[in-house]
Parts: C-alpha cells; sequence; structure tokens
C-alpha cells in the first residue's frame, strides 16, 4: 500500500483523516509542529486503529527542516495537506500571521512536492471562497467571491496557486472545499480540540451545554430565511475524512479529468442556526440556553453544497446524519470535561 503524509495529523480533520486513511489500509506519516494541536492525538488514533503513526513535529515554514524530512523520508505517493491557521476572526487581527503560516507553509510544500516529484496533492479548502452565493445549492462551477477574511484569502489565493503550479509540476491536485465539518469520531477517541473560546456554532453549544459557557447567542433573527437565522450545510467530520481516501484512491486510480479538481463537501442539507439548536435538544434530551442578538458582522445569509460531483466521481459515500453529529459531538465535550482535555 502507498505511503500517504499528512500535514496537520493532529488536528480536528486531519486526525479524523488519518484514522479513515489506516483503516483502508495506508501507510501513514504526518508533520503537525502541535503549535495549535496536541501530539496526543495520535495516541488516541492508535487506539482506534491499533496502529501508531509518527509524528514529524516540523513548522511548514521551516523550509530546512521540511527540506531534510523531505530528503530522508522516501517512497510518499501523495500528500495531504490540511495543516494551517483557521480562526477567522484571528486572522481579521492578524494577516500576515495568516499570509504567512498557510500561504509560505503552502509554497514550502509544494517546492518539495515538486523536487521529490510526488505523485498526487489533496488540499483543504474551504465553503468561505464561495463568500455569499447568488444561487444555492453551490456547484463546483459556482464563481468565487472576493474573501471575507485574510483566512478565507488564504484558500482562495491557496487553490490559485495550485491551478498555477500543476502546470509545470506532474502532480495530480485535488482541492477539497469543505462546508461545516462538527461532530466527533463515534469511538469517542478524537473530536475536536478548542483553543479559547470557540466561534464556531457547534463548539459553542456544547460548551454552553456542559457549562463552560453561560448562554449561546443566535446571531441574528431577521435574515431573508425560512426562520430568520442563517443557513449552513453541516457534515459529519468522518464524512469529510473518508472523502480523502476517496480522492487519494481516485488519483491512484488514473481517474483525473485535469490535473487540478476541486469537489464540494458537504451533506447537501441546509439547517438554520433554530434548526441546529431544536436538533442538539431533542437528540441529546437537554435544553440549551440562549438567546437572540445582534449579526454577527461577514456572515453569509445561507449556503449549502451540491455534493453529486463528489457522490459521483470520487464514489464518496455520506455515513452520517445530523443526529448522528449531535450526538457525537456531545459525547466527546462530555469526555473532554471528564478528562479536563
Ligand atoms: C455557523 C452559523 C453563525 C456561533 C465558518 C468559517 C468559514 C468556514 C466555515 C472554514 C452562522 C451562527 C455561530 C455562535 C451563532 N470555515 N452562530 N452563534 O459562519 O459558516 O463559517 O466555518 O473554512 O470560513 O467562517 O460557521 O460555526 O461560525 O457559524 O449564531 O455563537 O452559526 O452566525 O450562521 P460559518 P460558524
Amino acid at each position: 500500500m502507498s505511503k500517504i503524509l499528512v500535514t496537520g495529523g493532529c488536528g480536528y480533520i486531519g486526525a479524523h483523516t488519518v484514522v479513515e486513511l489506516l483503516q483502508a489500509g495506508y501507510e501513514v506519516i504526518s508533520i503537525d509542529d502541535n503549535s495549535r494541536s496536541n501530539a496526543w492525538m495520535m495516541d488516541r488514533v492508535a487506539i482506534i486503529t491499533g496502529k501508531k503513526v509518527v509524528n514529524h513535529a516540523i513548522n511548514l515554514c521551516d523550509m530546512e527542516a521540511l527540506g531534510a524530512f523531505f530528503e530522508q523520508e522516501k517512497n510518499i505517493s501523495g500528500v495531504i495537506h490540511f495543516a494551517a491557521y483557521k480562526s477567522v476572526g484571528e486572522s481579521a487581527k492578524e494577516p500576515l500571521l495568516y499570509f504567512e503560516n498557510n500561504l509560505l507553509g503552502q509554497i514550502n510544500l509544494l517546492k518539495c512536492v515538486q523536487k521529490h516529484e510526488i505523485a498526487h496533492f489533496v488540499f483543504s479548502s474551504s465553503c468561505t471562497v464561495y463568500g455569499n452565493p447568488e444561487q444555492l445549492p453551490v456547484t463546483e462551477e459556482t464563481p468565487l467571491q472576493e474573501a471575507e477574511s485574510p483566512y478565507g484569502r488564504t484558500k482562495v489565493v491557496g487553490e490559485a496557486f495550485l491551478r498555477d503550479f500543476v502546470k509545470v509540476a506532474s502532480t495530480k491536485v485535488i482541492a477539497l472545499r469543505y462546508f461545516n465539518p462538527v461532530g466527533a469520531h463515534p469511538s469517542n477517541e478524537i473530536g475536536e480540540y478548542i483553543l479559547g473560546v470557540p466561534s464556531y456554532l457547534l463548539p459553542y453549544m456544547t460548551q454552553t451545554a456542559i457549562g463552560k459557557r453561560e448562554k449561546l447567542t443566535v446571531f441574528g433573527q431577521d435574515y431573508p430565511t425560512r426562520d430568520g437565522t442563517c443557513i449552513r450545510d453541516y457534515i459529519h467530520v468522518c464524512d469529510i475524512a473518508a472523502a480523502h481516501v476517496n480522492a487519494i484512491q481516485y488519483l491512484e486510480g488514473g481517474k483525473s479529468k485535469a490535473s487540478f479538481e476541486v469537489f464540494n463537501l458537504g451533506s447537501g442539507i441546509g439547517q438554520s442556526v433554530l434548526e441546529m439548536i431544536e436538533s442538539f435538544e431533542r437528540v441529546n434530551d437537554l435544553k440549551l440556553n440562549w438567546q437572540f442578538g445582534d449579526r454577527r458582522a461577514g456572515d453569509v445569509v445561507a449556503v449549502y453544497a451540491n455534493n453529486s460531483k463528489a457522490i459521483e466521481a470520487l464514489g464518496w459515500q455520506l455515513r452520517f446524519n445530523l443526529d448522528d453529529m449531535m450526538r457525537t459531538a456531545w459525547a466527546w465535550e462530555q469526555r473532554v470535561a471528564q478528562e479536563g482535555l
């Protein structure tokens, strides 16, 4: 079986993807400097899979260390690149930090990929590239919009870099545009590690339910949607993770229609914030303390995916529904509280 390098393997989507890769029989190595993740994620991955993945604590901006790693590590057939900062709010305050970490890190990685003629590359992109779309659901052909944040810009620009890169490199590239990944592994060994106060909806909900936060504020109640709150496409992190295995298999099977292709990874279903609260309360049999507040700057009204390209071309199968997302997210929050993670 081929050897896959995962950058950001100790992160949220990264660790779930490492599990899926191992379970599909791949050999996996990871690069993660653990600046915003935990090295123990790999121990948890080993509990789930029975396999211990070696993580190399290298910052992708350190070209010397990265270059030395690639000189030593032979026979990498594909790279899945997750390692990046992802806080929208922080990126607005520190754009250069985001440009350096996300874009310089990507450039350094691509230099190594080109030098060592690595055949396959999968990039973590985001639905944020669609901005406030005029038509729903969004397909991969929906026009991209001006980025709402420096974080979003690193995804738009990251994709653009890859479009140019494939013209000169022998590498075949896929960019996967994630919608809103939520939930945790059903084993409850791994989940999202939240640094500070969460900005994302579901972590804020679970932290409120456990008592870490006093109250959830629903940002805005007068949007032009069915109940006045914003609509998003929430998707289980294990489904997102499995799509990376499908993407690697697609590349390895020589099925690429072009050197650079993009795929939406969403459930295809739009949920409002109020529907998310209702579903969380129902599935977990609890009451959430919440109130309406002002709109949040930069929020798009509604976005959800047309996911048929990934389903048809990659053979991607969705295994988890909204109830599973709510159940596993809450189970993980309780585990975090029990163990003081
Ligand atoms: C979801 C909904 C909020 C928190 C982020 C990134 C984006 C992309 C996807 C990575 C919105 C509402 C939230 C709260 C709330 N990420 N909300 N109270 O806005 O879709 O976008 O994830 O690429 O770049 O910005 O996700 O979870 O922050 O918000 O009412 O305390 O929940 O207004 O409608 P979002 P989110």
